[in-house]
């Protein structure tokens, strides 16, 4: 290869890295045990390089997203390996693979989403906590950095669940493990399968499927939270070139408190001290471009 050649490589290879991977999410473990993310990609969108993996207590684990991606994100409990056929599945959240990683597979409810869709309408991101197919685990979403863009404002704050939901489940709804502790909660669609919980049939627009006794327990514990298929307006959150942290149980440690109390004032400045190593990985491809732009020269 001549050196134009090289330079040229070596371009290319700066724009892939820029235009390809430009968000990065955070998906950290503050629950007291062991949570196996699912990951899984909107029909049409660019893979992610994981589909699933065990995240142990307080352990944190970055992910470079494509800059279009849409999918979602959530949270595998009480997983097991099988000692003889070696299969793996989870009490709550298993997506069916049989494995760690998903592998286009999705939740099995009930189970907490984190939905996004990145550079969507106005290159605007949206993200949102979703219920509507039950609740298994707290979570939140922050963005990091971003704001408006094309002169339309993102919202930008924190969405999520943080109250742990399992214990106070309303029986109908419950899923129980051994015994009678709660590892669940359905969604009146799920428990009931009726088109008014669902939101199908007659009830299948905003005006006739009004939220539900049950989708209220949702709402009143996660106000920003969707409870039900309709719940757009309080629960779909906008923001443009942020990075987002996903956290599973979002207790009440000091770097989440503020986190938490946003859910409730909707401003919040989020500092957990997370790993990046994107930011290193930029700095790395900007001296790779500069040599490539001095080779260029030549
Ligand atoms: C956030 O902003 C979008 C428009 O950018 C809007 O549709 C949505 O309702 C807002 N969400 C909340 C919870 O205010």
């Amino acid at each position: 290869m001549g050196q134009f050649q090289v330079s040229l490589f070596l371009l290319l290879i700066l724009a892939f890295i820029y235009g390809v991977s430009s968000t990065t999410f955070t998906i950290v473990n503050q629950c007291g045990y062991t949570v196996w993310p699912g990951l899984l990609s909107g029909a049409g969108t660019a893979p992610l390089p994981t589909t699933g993996f065990s995240l142990n207590p307080s352990e944190t684990r970055v992910i470079p997203i494509p800059s279009a991606w849409s999918g979602r994100i959530w949270g595998r409990t009480l997983c097991t390996q099988d000692a003889t056929t070696g299969k793996f599945t989870c009490v709550t959240g298993d997506c069916g693979s049989s494995a760690v990683e998903c592998s286009g597979s999705g939740a099995a409810p009930p189970a907490t989403l984190a939905e996004f869709t990145l550079n969507g309408a106005n290159g605007l991101d949206f993200y949102d906590v979703s219920l509507v197919d039950g609740y298994n685990i707290p979570m939140t979403i922050v963005p990091q950095g971003g704001g408006d863009s094309n002169g339309v404002a993102g919202n930008c704050t924190i969405t999520g669940c943080v109250a742990e939901l399992n214990g106070p489940c309303p029986a109908q709804l419950k899923v129980a493990a051994t015994g009678s502790e709660g590892v669940a909660c359905k969604s009146a669609c799920e428990a009931f399968g009726e088109p008014r919980y669902c939101c199908s049939g007659e009830f299948g627009t905003p005006d006739t499927c009004k939220p539900s006794e049950y989708s209220e327990f949702f709402k009143n514990a996660c106000p920003k939270a969707y409870s039900y298929a309709y719940d757009d307006g309080t629960s779909t959150f906008t923001c443009a070139g942020a990075d987002y942290v996903i956290t599973f149980c979002p207790s009440p440690n000091p770097s989440v408190k503020s986190a938490t109390k946003g859910l409730q004032t909707e401003s919040v400045s989020y500092s957990a001290a997370t790993l990046n190593v994107l930011p290193t990985l930029s700095v790395v491809f900007s001296m790779v471009g500069v040599l490539a732009v001095a080779f260029w020269a030549v």
